[in-house]
């Protein structure tokens, strides 16, 4: 596996890439539109053929960064591809001087908050039904945060 930087030219794939992943996807162009704008940027995991198995978009601006969305092809899972992903994210939002890496995960989404624990975020609010599941339900939004000068343990 080796990570790259992704941009727009390449939006349609990580589309299908989004779509596989969560049950309401961005199109090409949310995406591109997030890659093009302010402080955007993306980094895709390829395999040995070259595909692209996983992306993180991430937004890095005065001083905070943010991770937009993150996904992994469900015949890739539980391999590294996210926390590769996630702390490459983290070394790009640090390199462009922001301090912190933030983002927001559904509170019933058991896996992606086990790594973003285990990568080092922290729980620190909680939007109450941030995200509509159905017309009669909705489930809270954790956010999270990772400390990027933090000392390496
Ligand atoms: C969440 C997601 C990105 C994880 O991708 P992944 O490449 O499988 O994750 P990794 O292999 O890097 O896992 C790293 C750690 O995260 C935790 N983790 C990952 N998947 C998990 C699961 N299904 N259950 C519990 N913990 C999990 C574990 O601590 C894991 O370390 P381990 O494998 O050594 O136990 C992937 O499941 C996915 O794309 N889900 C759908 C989209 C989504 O929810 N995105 C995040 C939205 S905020």
């Amino acid at each position: 596996m080796t990570l790259e930087p992704v941009g727009a030219d390449q939006a349609a794939i990580l589309a299908k890439l989004h779509a596989a992943s969560f049950d309401q996807p961005w199109t090409a162009a949310d995406i591109a539109g997030l890659l093009d704008g302010p402080g955007g940027y993306g980094l895709a995991a390829r395999d040995e053929a070259g595909a692209a198995v996983g992306f993180i978009l991430a937004r890095a601006i005065a001083g905070e960064a943010e991770i937009l969305t993150l996904a992994v092809a469900p015949s890739h899972r539980r391999q590294g591809v996210a926390r590769a992903l996630v702390e490459a994210a983290a070394g790009v939002a640090a390199s462009l001087a922001a301090e912190s890496l933030f983002l927001e995960v559904a509170a019933d989404n058991a896996a992606a908050i086990g790594l973003y624990r285990a990568a080092g975020f922290a729980e620190v609010g909680r939007r109450r039904g941030y995200y509509a599941k159905a017309a009669d339900a909705a489930i809270d939004a954790l956010v999270m945060r990772l400390d990027l000068n933090r000392t390496p343990a």
